[in-house]
């Protein structure tokens, strides 16, 4: 009976003239079980208890009624006068063992955790699920001590699952700031494999207060909700099946090629639209660059504009280049409406690892968005590596990398570190340099084309950003194969252009580069094919260079 508990929509009540306004907490609670929650946790932290008890009483009424399990916060003595189905127990409520005595093996007991030692506790004296957080910081909870984030409690869901057999089998729950506009996102971030070979230890359900019962109609809140628990987050929407490795090398090779040509066609059909927000540093070129390989340029920093662009089915490109306080408030606020449009987004991480706060910048940024497609040199993906959990290990060990200039990893290596950490956040990663290595985690690839004069001009970071907006947006349906694509456009129109005989030096390369990505994307997208393309399959990706913190 209790392993039957759907624990998917928690609903968890809350009495507080701020959030329940003047209605009655019965009937709003009613609305939300026609709605679709699963499970229903009573918390009232302030009233005496001969009205628990009544209202506990009429709540449980309610659920019976619809079969869902009634809990009570804190108090096993309410729980059993009532006869409802368990209790939830916070760090300073009773403790589980004893509250299991007092309650018999078949009620539900649950436990608030917030670290792996208080999961391992809380599971040891016999919790049937855990509600894990907080996640965000809200109205309804302020302790900012247990906001642990995305990443917090993607470490207790690991360790939960490399522990024993009541670990692994401990039902969770997350908790802490769950609303509409954050439910899928979430929901996809916290499935966040550490190996290929390992299937990570899912999250069971969300725990919602405000979002239901503060609601307008709860009702209809709840069942929203529930659709978008059931569905792909719109970042996904389009995503075809990903094709594992063809046959042979040269089989791939050619399918990754004539994918390229393809999207090459497709930006010029579409024109999406790229949508930047960063400095104005070299503003102009970036646009040049957009409007040379067929795409749409817009530049906004404004982020109350971004809901209305994230609907015009174009990518945005976040580029750290200056990192202010309230530039972040804009890029979350952006972030948000292009993950509600299932529009890509490039994160462009510019001197992650440079200093702590853009270290904490980047943290920030993956814990309040899902990036399609992370881009950035050595330094920069180490840098966005650590702010996702791992610690940096192997051969050349010590973190040299994030502070020096040069490439210190073996490309071997720096497979390892794009293809796990891609695995992790399920998105794209890009590490440029001499040779690039991109990866979705599954299949990883190398790209040596290029020239050493876009190292010489300013923005081609930048724009290189821009180009792969383009792609993403104008080929949903494998982004992975759509950046390789833009990466070839670039790094191509670089090679030919510094070919030129009127091109003496990174001055007179920036006009002819800006005409070679015109040239070459007409007349790829024409009838041609991406000649030259030095494209490579790594079927063998080393391990255990990023480790889990
Ligand atoms: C909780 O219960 C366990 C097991 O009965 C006991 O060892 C522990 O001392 C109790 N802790 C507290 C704080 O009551
Ligand atoms: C949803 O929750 C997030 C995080 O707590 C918050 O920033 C955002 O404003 C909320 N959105 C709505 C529509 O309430
Ligand atoms: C990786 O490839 C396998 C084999 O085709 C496939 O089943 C799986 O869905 C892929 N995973 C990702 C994350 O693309
Ligand atoms: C794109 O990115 C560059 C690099 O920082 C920036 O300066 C430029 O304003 C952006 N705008 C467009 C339209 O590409």
């Amino acid at each position: 009976m209790k392993d039957q508990v759907d624990y998917s929509l928690y609903l968890v009540t809350d009495s507080t003239e701020a959030i329940l306004g003047s209605r009655d907490l019965v009937q709003v609670v009613e609305q939300a079980l026609i709605g679709g929650v699963t499970i229903v946790q009573y918390r009232d932290k302030t009233s005496d208890t001969g009205v628990l008890i009544s209202t506990a009483k009429a709540l449980h009424e309610k659920c019976k009624a619809h079969n869902i399990p009634l809990l009570i916060n804190d108090r096993v003595d309410v729980a059993l006068a009532v006869g409802c189905e368990g209790v939830h127990l916070g760090q300073d409520d009773m403790n589980v063992s004893e509250a299991r005595n007092l309650l018999g093996n078949d009620k539900i007991i649950g436990a608030t955790v917030s670290s792996i030692e208080e999961a391992r506790i809380a599971v040891e004296r016999g919790a049937d699920y855990l509600g894990i957080g907080t996640l965000y910081a809200t109205n309804t909870k302020k302790n900012t001590k247990d906001i642990i984030g995305i990443n917090g409690i993607r470490k207790i869901l690991k360790s939960l699952n490399d522990g024993n057999e009541a670990e692994k089998k401990v039902k969770t729950v997350c908790i802490g700031g769950v609303n509409a506009s954050n439910l899928q996102r979430i929901t996809h971030q916290l499935h966040a494999p550490s190996s290929p070979s390992t299937q990570p230890k899912p999250i069971d359900g969300v725990a919602v207060v405000s979002a239901i019962i503060g609601a307008p109609d709860p009702k209809t809140a709840s069942s929203h909700l529930s659709k978008l628990l059931h569905s792909p987050p719109p970042f996904k929407a389009h995503s075809t099946e990903p094709h594992f490795w063809l046959e042979s090398n040269a089989q791939e090779i050619t399918h990754v090629l004539s994918f390229a040509s393809l999207a090459t066609k497709s930006v010029r059909e579409k024109s999406p639209l790229s949508h930047n927000m960063t400095n104005l540093v070299v503003q102009n070129f970036a646009a040049n660059v957009a409007l040379c390989i067929g795409a749409s340029p817009i530049m906004a920093n404004y982020a109350a504009e971004a809901p209305d662009l994230a609907r015009l089915g174009g990518a945005l490109v976040v580029n750290m280049g200056t990192v202010t306080p309230d530039g972040l408030a804009n890029f979350k606020q952006a972030i948000n409406a292009y993950n509600l449009a299932g529009g890509p987004i490039i994160l462009d991480p510019v001197g992650a690892g440079a200093t702590s706060v853009r270290r904490s910048a980047v943290a920030e940024l993956l814990n309040n968005g899902y990036f399609d497609l992370i881009k950035g040199n050595e330094r920069e993906i180490l840098a966005v590596a650590s702010a996702s959990g791992f610690s940096v290990s192997g051969p050349t060990s010590q973190q040299r990398g994030v502070d020096s200039g040069t490439a210190v990893y073996t490309l071997p290596q720096k497979a390892s570190i794009v293809s796990t950490l891609a695995l992790r956040e399920r998105c794209i990663v890009l590490m440029t340099g001499a040779t690039d290595v991109i990866s979705d985690g599954n299949r990883t690839y190398t790209i040596s084309n290029g020239h050493a004069y876009l190292g010489m001009i300013t923005g081609s970071g930048c724009t290189l950003g821009t180009t792969l907006s383009a792609y993403l947006a104008a080929n949903q349906g494998d982004k992975l194969l759509a950046a390789i694509a833009g990466v070839l456009h670039y790094e191509i129109a670089a090679e030919e252009a510094s070919r030129r005989e009127d091109v003496k030096g990174p001055g007179t390369f920036v006009p002819a580069f800006l005409d070679e990505l015109y040239r070459l994307g007409v007349k790829v997208a024409g009838d041609g094919e991406w000649e030259g393309a030095r494209v490579e399959c790594v079927k063998d990706v080393g391990e255990g260079v990023l480790v889990l913190d």
